[in-house]
C-alpha cells in the first residue's frame, strides 16, 4: 500500500486541471485501453498488488495508470527519462487521481534516480519498466526490495536487450514479460509511433523543412524503418546506415540509400540515431559534418551520440532555441544537437500518438494481469506476450476502428492444416 497522502514529486500542482484535460483528450484515441479499464473495474485482477511503473510520464501513460488502478493496483509512477515528463500530467496523476508520481521535466540524473528509489520505497510486487532502470536498480542498490516482487513487464527494445543480458548471466531474479516483442507493440508503436513523433520532435525543435534534405537514419530496426518511411514521405532523401547486412539490404530494397556513417556524415543535413547502441555518431563523424548539420537521437538512451566527444571538439556551445544546443567547431562549422541527445520525440514533442500507445499499453495492462495470475509458474526469465493476448489487442483495435476481416471457412482451415493436397 502507498503511504497515505503521498503526493509524489511534481513540478507544479497548479497544472492539475490542464493535466486532467490532456489526459481526457488522449483517452479519446485509446479505446482498447478503455475497454480493458472497464473490465478491470469489474474484475479487479490486480487487487492488492503494489506496482512501480517507470514510464515516460505522458497523457497515454496516465490512461494506462488509471486502467491499472481500476484493476485494483496501488500504483506509483516515476519517469523513465529525465526529459520526457509532461509536468501537467504528473500533477494531475498525483493530485487528482491519487497516483503518486515522481517526475519533473528536466530533472538531473541524481533526481531521476532518487525518484526511482522513492517509488521503490513502496515495496512493489510488480514492476513496469521502459528501459529497465527499475529492474537494474532493484538488482543492484535496492536488493532490499527484491523479495516482494513477483514479476514485471518491459516496454522497449533497449530494456528487453538489457533484461536478456541479465537473464543470460543468471542475474535476473523474477520473470518479466517483454511487451516490446508483441506484434501489436513493435510493428505499430516502434514503426509508426517513432516515425511520426521523431519528425514531430525535430520539427518542433527546429522548424526545418525536410523536403530536399539528406536525412540520415542510423539503424534500420522497427524504429529506423518508421523514421525513414516518414522522412521520405516528407520529401527527404533518406540515407540508412546499418551494422546488420540483412537490414542494410532491406533498407536498400525499400528504396533508401545505404552507406557507411563515415560517408553519410559528409552529406547528411539531418541525422537521427535509432540503433539502441552506443556512439553511432562519434568524434570522427563530427569532424566531417556539413556546417549547420542537425543531429538528434530517438533511441532510448542518450548514448547513441557521443556528446562528450562533441563537447571536446567544440570551442563554444550556445543554446539557440529551446531544445537546440549549437556547438561551434574549431573550423567555425556549427553542429546543432537536439534535446541534449535524449529521445527527441518525447523531449521536444509529445512522444508517440495516443492511438498507437493504445495498443502498447493494452499489452502492458493485459501482461500485468497475466503476470498476476501466472507468476508462480514462471521462472526468472524474459517472456513474450502470450500470442492470444497480442491477437486480442489487434482484434479489439480493429473493432474500435470499425474494420472487419474475413474468417477461414472449415474447408479452408482444413486445407491449411493438412499436407495431402498438392497440384
Ligand atoms: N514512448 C513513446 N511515446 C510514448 C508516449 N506517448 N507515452 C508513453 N511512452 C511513450
Amino acid at each position: 500500500m502507498q503511504p497515505e497522502g503521498k503526493l509524489g514529486d511534481i513540478k507544479d500542482p497548479g497544472l492539475t486541471d490542464e493535466g486532467i484535460r490532456l489526459i481526457q483528450w488522449a483517452a479519446r484515441e485509446m479505446p482498447v485501453t478503455k475497454l480493458i479499464k472497464e473490465r478491470f473495474e469489474l474484475e479487479k485482477p490486480l487487487k492488492g498488488l503494489s506496482v512501480v511503473a517507470c514510464l515516460h510520464v505522458t497523457t497515454e501513460t496516465a490512461n494506462l495508470a488509471l486502467a491499472l488502478k481500476a484493476g485494483g493496483a496501488d500504483i506509483s509512477l516515476c519517469a523513465s527519462n529525465p526529459l520526457s515528463t509532461q509536468d501537467a500530467v504528473a500533477s494531475a496523476l498525483s493530485i487528482a487521481y491519487d497516483i503518486p508520481t515522481y517526475a519533473i521535466k528536466g530533472e538531473d540524473d541524481n533526481t531521476y534516480y532518487s525518484h526511482i528509489n522513492t517509488a521503490l520505497d513502496s515495496s512493489p510486487n510488480m514492476t513496469m519498466d521502459d528501459g529497465a532502470d527499475v529492474v537494474a536498480t532493484l538488482h543492484t542498490t535496492r536488493q532490499d526490495k527484491l523479495s516482494n516482487v513477483i514479476g514485471g513487464t518491459e516496454e522497449t527494445t533497449t530494456g528487453v536487450i538489457r533484461l536478456r543480458s541479465m537473464a543470460q548471466a543468471g542475474k535476473l531474479k523474477y520473470p518479466i514479460i517483454a511487451v516490446n516483442e508483441a506484434d501489436t507493440k513493435h510493428m505499430f508503436d516502434n514503426r509508426y509511433g517513432t516515425g511520426q513523433s521523431t519528425l514531430d520532435g525535430i520539427t518542433r525543435a527546429t522548424n526545418v523543412l525536410f523536403a530536399g534534405k539528406n536525412l540520415v537514419v542510423a539503424g534500420y530496426g522497427w524504429c529506423g524503418r518508421g523514421v525513414a518511411m516518414r522522412a521520405r514521405g516528407m520529401g527527404a532523401q533518406v540515407i540508412v546506415t546499418e551494422v546488420n547486412p540483412v537490414r542494410a539490404l532491406e533498407a536498400s530494397m525499400d528504396g533508401h540509400t545505404v552507406m557507411k556513417m563515415e560517408d553519410a556524415a559528409r552529406v547528411g543535413d539531418i541525422f537521427v540515431t535509432v540503433t539502441g547502441g552506443k556512439h553511432a555518431l562519434d568524434a570522427h563523424h563530427f569532424q566531417v559534418m556539413k556546417n549547420d548539420a542537425v543531429i538528434a537521437n530517438s533511441g532510448h538512451f542518450n548514448i547513441e551520440i557521443n556528446i562528450d566527444a562533441l563537447e571536446d571538439a567544440a570551442t563554444e556551445k550556445k543554446s539557440v532555441r529551446p531544445m537546440v544546443d549549437q556547438y561551434i567547431m574549431a573550423d567555425g562549422r556549427r553542429i546543432n544537437l537536439l534535446a541534449e541527445g535524449r529521445l527527441v520525440n518525447l523531449a521536444a514533442a509529445e512522444g508517440h500518438p495516443s492511438a498507437v500507445m493504445d495498443m502498447s499499453f493494452a499489452n502492458q495492462a493485459l501482461s500485468a494481469e497475466y503476470m498476476a495470475k501466472n507468476s508462480q509458474t514462471l521462472k526468472p526469465d524474459v517472456y513474450d506476450v502470450p500470442i492470444t493476448l497480442d491477437q486480442m489487442v489487434a482484434s479489439l483495435k480493429l473493432d474500435a476502428m470499425g474494420l472487419r476481416m474475413d474468417e477461414l471457412s472449415e474447408e479452408q482451415a482444413a486445407y491449411l492444416a493438412g499436407w495431402e493436397t498438392g497440384t
